[in-house]
C-alpha cells in the first residue's frame, strides 16, 4: 500500500463523498471515521461494502438508513486475521459454540482453511455480544474474511470487525468500483476507499450449517461455487429454493425461507431500465422470439443487449436486423470464461442501464448451469423480475 499522494477530506460545504487512494493515512482516517460510528465505502474482492464497526449500535442503523435497507435483511460481519478458525470466532466474540459439536467445528474449520479469506460467508450461532441490530433478531451470524488487503488493511487499524451490506442503495446493482459507490450513495457519505475494480465481481455464498444436523444450506449462491464447497466437505449442499419444494415444510425449512436473505427476494440487483431475459443465444433469436415485447418493438427503440459470451458485434448485427432497431451489445467474456463473466456482470448492467437504450435484453445460461454460471444467472433472474 502506497505511503505518500493520498487526500485527505475537505473542509467546507461538501456533501459529496471524497474517493479516497489506499495509503496508510487514508486508511487511518477511515479507521478513525468507523471508529466514530461513521460508515464509509471499501472495496473487497466480490463488491464493494458499506462498512461500520458491528458493534456500534449507531453505526449499523446508520448503514440500513444509508442502504435504504429493510431492517429485517441481516448484515454480513468482516472479520480479520484473528476470526480464521472457530476458536478465534469465539474468542472475538461473534460466534456461540456451545451450541457446535466437534466434527461440526471441524467442518468450519475446513472451510474456513480452504475459502477465507475469501467469498464464502458462513451463517453461524451468533454470540451474545453481536447485537440484533446486526442480525436483525436473528440467533446466527453472517461471517466472512474478505481478500482484499484493502478490506484488510481497514479491518486491522479499526480494532473493530465491521459490518457491511453491498454499497448500493437496496435493491439496486451492486457496485464493483469506486466510482460505482459514489453514483450509488456519493451524496451520503463522506468517504469511499479506492481499491480498483472488484475481482470477483459477484456477492460472497452464503452458507449456513444447521448446528443441530450439520446439513450445509446454500442461502445465496456466489463467488465460491457451490460444487467446490461439496469437494471440500464431502457432503451434499442443499440448496432451499430447490430442495425444500414440498409442503411438509421442516422447522428448519421455516428458519431458512424465514431467515430474510435478500439473496432470496425475487426482485434484486435490478437496473432502473427494464431487463429481459432471452429463451435462447442472441444469435440464434427469431422475430417469434420476441413477441412480448413486440409493442415496444413498433417504436424502434434503441435496445441495450447483454450477452453471456460471444462476440457483441456478430449479435447487435443480427439483432439489428430482425427488429429494425438500434443496438448497443455488450459481452460478459469473449470466450466465455465464467471468472470473467462474474468480473464484469455489474460493471455492464451499469454500462446498459446508463446508455441511451431504453430496454436491456440479455441472455442467460441456459440449464444445466452449475458453479458461477448458476450464481450469475441466479443475478440476471432477479435483474428481470418485475
Ligand atoms: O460479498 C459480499 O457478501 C458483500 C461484501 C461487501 O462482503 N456483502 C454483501 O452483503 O453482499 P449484503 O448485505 O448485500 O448481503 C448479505 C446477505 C443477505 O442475503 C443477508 O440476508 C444474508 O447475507 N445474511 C446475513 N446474515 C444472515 C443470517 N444471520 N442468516 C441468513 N442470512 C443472512
Ligand atoms: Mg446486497
Amino acid at each position: 500500500m502506497e505511503n505518500s499522494g493520498g487526500q485527505t477530506k475537505n473542509v467546507g460545504p461538501l456533501t459529496q463523498a471524497q474517493i479516497l487512494s489506499p495509503s496508510i493515512e487514508n486508511i487511518t482516517l477511515a479507521a478513525e471515521a468507523i471508529q466514530r460510528g461513521e460508515v464509509v465505502g471499501i472495496p473487497t474482492e466480490t463488491v464493494y461494502g458499506l462498512a461500520g464497526d458491528c458493534r456500534n449500535p449507531l453505526a449499523i442503523t446508520r448503514i440500513f438508513e444509508t442502504k435504504e435497507r429493510p431492517s429485517f435483511d441481516p448484515l454480513i460481519v468482516h472479520v480479520g486475521p484473528q476470526g480464521r478458525s472457530v476458536q478465534g470466532l469465539k474468542q472475538l466474540r461473534l460466534i456461540d459454540a456451545t451450541e457446535l459439536s466437534e466434527p461440526l467445528c471441524r467442518m468450519i474449520d475446513q472451510l474456513i482453511e480452504k475459502f477465507w479469506p475469501g467469498p464464502l460467508t458462513l451463517v453461524l450461532p451468533k454470540h451474545v455480544d453481536v447485537s440484533d441490530l446486526v442480525t436483525s433478531g436473528l440467533p446466527s451470524v453472517a461471517l466472512r474474511m474478505p481478500s482484499h488487503p484493502v478490506a484488510q488493511a481497514l479491518i486491522a487499524a479499526s480494532h473493530t470487525a465491521l459490518a457491511a451490506p453491498s454499497a448500493n442503495r437496496f435493491g439496486r446493482i451492486s457496485p464493483t468500483t469506486a466510482k460505482a459507490v459514489f453514483e450509488e450513495l456519493g451524496d451520503r457519505i463522506d468517504f469511499i476507499l479506492e481499491g480498483g475494480p472488484c475481482q470477483v465481481g459477484i456477492e460472497s455464498t452464503v452458507l449456513r450449517i444447521d448446528p443441530m444436523t450439520s446439513q450445509p444450506w446454500i442461502l445465496r449462491h456466489g463467488g465460491i461455487p457451490k460444487e467446490l464447497i461439496e469437494e471440500t466437505l464431502k457432503v451434499q449442499v442443499l440448496d432451499p429454493l430447490k430442495d425444500l419444494a414440498e409442503p411438509s415444510a421442516s422447522d428448519s425449512k421455516q428458519d431458512l425461507l424465514s431467515s430474510g436473505s435478500p439473496g432470496m427476494l425475487a426482485s434484486h440487483y435490478a437496473p432502473a431500465k427494464p431487463l429481459y431475459l432471452l429463451p435462447k443465444e442472441a444469435t440464434q433469436l427469431q422475430s417469434s422470439d420476441l413477441t412480448e415485447i413486440e409493442s415496444i418493438l413498433t417504436e424502434r427503440p434503441k435496445i441495450g443487449l447483454l450477452l453471456v459470451s460471444g462476440n457483441p458485434d456478430l449479435a447487435s448485427k443480427h439483432l439489428a436486423q430482425i427488429t429494425g432497431c438500434q443496438v448497443l451489445a455488450r459481452t460478459l467474456s469473449l470466450n466465455g470464461n465464467p471468472q470473467e463473466a462474474a468480473r464484469n456482470l455489474f460493471a455492464e448492467m451499469r454500462f446498459l442501464d446508463s446508455s441511451a437504450a431504453s430496454f436491456i435484453l440479455s441472455e442467460t445460461y441456459l440449464r444445466p448451469v452449475l458453479g458461477l454460471h448458476h450464481a450469475i444467472a441466479d443475478r440476471l433472474k432477479r435483474a428481470s423480475h418485475r
